[in-house]
């Protein structure tokens, strides 16, 4: 199975990991640093089932342990990522300030809530997709900055005190960029 897997991989993406791998595998924490220098690489941001079974091969490390590491930490994604993505903060100020009905204006405006994939879990639980792959929505524990509350961040950038309003404008000036 993993030679099919392995097989999967372009030529092209086969040697980019194999120069990541080479460069980095000799540092402390090198898993870490390759699985994120092999993400920025995809177009799509994130890590493919083939890609971890592919890097578990090349660096000898058990797939299963490859697995729990991009499972593990937030920053890796095993899904295909959109190409905005808009971070809603869950933590308890924003809470207070309406952070939750944020997200679901956004579920139900981007029509995420329609998906049947096994992956939306309800509005409180998210990290989706659009069908046309231009928005991610996920949502964040806490982004430090709860005086701002409720804090939203859009393509890494922070934005406070935001309301379903001013949201909804950002989102179609994004959806007017990727037309
Ligand atoms: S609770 Fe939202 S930034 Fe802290």
């Amino acid at each position: 199975m993993h030679n099919n897997l392995r097989d999967s991989l372009d030529e092209k993406e086969r040697a980019f990991i194999d120069q990541v791998i080479a460069e980095r595998s000799s540092r402390p924490g090198a898993l870490l640093g390759i699985l994120q220098a092999v993400q920025n690489h995809n177009p799509r941001n994130y890590l493919p089932m083939e890609t971890l079974h592919y890097v578990a091969a090349k660096t000898r490390v058990p797939p299963s342990q490859v697995y729990s590491v991009a499972t593990f930490y937030a920053l890796f994604n095993l899904q295909p990522q959109g190409e905005h993505t808009v971070s809603i903060c869950r933590g308890t100020a924003c809470h207070t300030r309406g952070s939750r009905e944020l997200l679901e204006s956004l579920v139900l405006e981007l029509g995420l809530g329609q998906r049947d994939d096994g992956d939306s879990g309800g509005a409180d639980k998210a990290t989706l997709t659009t069908a046309d792959g231009v928005f991610t929505v996920r949502t964040v524990a806490c982004f430090g900055q709860c005086a701002l509350a409720p804090v939203v961040e859009i393509n890494h950038s922070i934005c406070g005190h935001v309301n379903e309003h001013t949201l909804q404008r950002q989102l179609k000036e994004l959806a007017r960029e990727s037309d």
